[in-house]
C-alpha cells in the first residue's frame, strides 16, 4: 500500500507524554494528534506507551486501551471493528486505513495517528463528515425504476448482472480514498471524489436501475467528474481492496460512448 505524506504542519505543538506503567518492557510509542476545539489551543501531538503485552493486536485496540486506562479524553470514532462500518478510518503510519484492521505489528516504530487530511476536524481523531456524504447524497443513492416494480416477485438480476456490482457494493464508505485523493483536496467543493464517483458508478451499473441517463447528466460536469486526473492514490488507499479509479474511468467511457 503506497504511503503519501502529510504537509508538515507547524502549529501542531508537542503534547503531554504518558510513560507506561513501571515492569513493563514490551511497549510502543503511539504520537497522536489531539485538537479540541473548545480548549482555544492549537493543535498538539500526544505520547502515549502502550504495554502491547496487555493490548490487543491492532492499532484500535490500542487507541481502546489509552481511551480506556491512560486518557479518556481521547476522542475517535468506531463500531464494528471488523472492518465493516468505516468510522474508525484515520491516517496511521502516514497512510489512510482503518484503524481495526491494522496490525500494530505491520508498522515499524512510533505508530503515528492523524485524523483523515483534508476534512474539517470535529475532535482529535474525528474528521466531520458532513460534506462528504451530502456528496453522497446528491447521486441518489437508491435504486430509480421508472417501471413498476413484478406484483409477484422482487426485481430480479441474472448472476451475470449482479457480478457488475463485485468491486462496487462493498465500499463501506470510509472516505480513506476520497481523502488522499490530490485533486478533490484542491477542489473538495466542487469535485464528488473517488468514493463518491464510485457510489454514483455501482448504481449506473446495477442492471435494475432505469435512470443511467439522468445520473450520467448530473455527472456530466467539468468538476464533479473531470477533476479525476487519474493519480491512483484512490486505489492505493482503499483498505477493502477496491479501485474508485476503475469506477471513475467507466463513467467517462459512458459518457463518451453516448455522444
Ligand atoms: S485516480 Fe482520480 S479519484 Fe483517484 S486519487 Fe487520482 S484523481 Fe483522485
Ligand atoms: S472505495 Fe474504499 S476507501 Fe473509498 S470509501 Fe469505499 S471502502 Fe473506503
Ligand atoms: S470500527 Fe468499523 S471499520 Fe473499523
Amino acid at each position: 500500500m503506497a504511503k503519501f505524506v502529510l504537509p508538515p504542519n507547524s502549529r501542531i505543538q508537542p503534547g503531554e507524554h504518558h510513560p507506561a506503567p513501571g515492569g513493563t518492557s514490551n511497549t510502543r510509542l503511539f504520537k497522536v494528534y489531539r485538537w479540541d476545539p473548545d480548549g482555544g489551543q492549537n493543535p498538539r501531538l500526544d505520547t502515549y506507551e502502550v504495554d502491547l503485552d496487555t493490548c490487543g493486536p491492532m492499532v484500535l485496540d490500542a487507541l481502546i486501551k489509552i481511551k480506556n486506562e491512560i486518557d479518556p479524553t481521547l476522542t475517535f470514532r468506531r463500531s464494528c471493528r471488523e472492518g465493516i462500518c468505516g468510522s474508525c478510518a484515520m491516517n496511521i503510519d502516514g497512510r489512510n486505513t482503518l484503524a481495526c484492521t491494522m496490525a500494530i505489528d505491520d508498522i515499524k516504530g512510533d505508530v503515528r495517528i492523524y485524523p483523515l487530511p483534508s476534512m474539517r476536524v470535529v475532535k482529535d481523531l474525528v474528521p466531520d463528515m458532513t460534506h462528504f456524504y451530502a456528496q453522497y447524497a446528491s447521486i441518489k443513492p437508491w435504486l430509480r425504476a421508472q417501471t413498476p416494480a413484478p406484483p409477484d416477485h422482487e426485481r430480479l438480476q441474472s448472476p451475470e448482472d449482479r457480478s457488475e456490482l463485485d468491486g462496487l457494493y462493498e465500499c463501506i464508505l470510509c472516505a480513506c480514498c476520497q481523502t488522499s485523493c490530490p485533486s478533490y483536496w484542491w477542489n473538495p467543493d466542487r469535485y464528488l471524489g473517488p468514493a463518491v464517483l464510485l457510489q454514483a458508478y455501482r448504481w449506473i451499473a446495477d442492471s435494475r436501475d432505469e435512470s443511467t441517463g439522468e445520473r450520467l447528466d448530473d455527472l456530466d460536469d467539468a468538476f464533479k467528474l473531470y477533476r479525476c486526473h487519474t493519480i491512483m492514490n484512490c486505489a492505493s488507499a482503499c483498505p477493502k481492496g477496491l479501485n474508485p479509479a476503475k469506477a471513475i474511468a467507466e463513467i467517462k467511457q459512458l459518457m463518451v460512448a453516448r455522444q
